[in-house]
């Protein structure tokens, strides 16, 4: 019964999209657009090497403070995420490594927001990521919902800057 719901959900959406291709006139696609989210700095401490296992060599960098500040919201980052990179195990050589890092940020008022990060290092030094938030406040509950992208940086002493930004619709 599931299956035969879930069928007919997609036939109808078939369905929509072939009309509405027939309407629509052939323009180019628009980019979407990208709206300044926040800059949040993060200091890590010691690396772990777990070793090499066998989807790559896996490394865990604890965060231990930052702060981050935005048009929307500011606050701190608290003292319990990290980055669970792990390096390319094809590749290994020259340095490509995937990140998967966990933040929680706490606003100026109180509200506490997931932080839910991964991606992979360029070949120009930086980091690109998706990401995603979870948070139970209503005040930021906008969050939940958005589609956003970060560049990490590296900063002086061991300290890292993400830069985030949210996607919007062309218009
Ligand atoms: C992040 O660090 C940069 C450079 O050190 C500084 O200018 C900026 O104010 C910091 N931002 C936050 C939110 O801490
Ligand atoms: C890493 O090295 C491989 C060849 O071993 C190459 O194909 C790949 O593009 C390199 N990646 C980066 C990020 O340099």
């Amino acid at each position: 019964m599931k299956t035969e719901l879930s069928a007919i959900f997609w036939a109808v959406l078939v369905l929509a999209g072939l009309a509405s291709a027939t309407a629509i006139s052939p323009k180019p696609p628009k980019a979407p657009g990208l709206t300044y989210l926040y800059t949040v700095n993060i200091t890590g401490g010691d690396l772990y090497e777990v070793g090499a296992g066998p989807r790559g060599t896996r490394i865990v960098v604890p965060i231990l403070s930052g702060s981050f500040s935005g048009p929307k919201f500011k606050g701190t980052v608290l003292p319990l995420g990290g980055d669970w990179e792990l390096v390319d195990a094809n590749h290994p050589g020259n340095g490509t490594v995937t990140i998967d890092v966990r933040q929680t940020f706490k606003t100026d008022d109180g509200a506490l927001i997931q932080v839910f990060e991964s991606g992979a290092t360029q070949t120009d030094g930086t980091a690109h990521v998706r990401l995603t938030y979870e948070t139970g406040s209503q005040k930021y509950y906008w969050i939940n919902s958005i589609v956003a992208i970060g560049i990490i940086r590296p900063l002086p002493a061991g300290s890292l800057q993400i830069q985030a930004w949210q996607m919007t619709t062309p218009t």
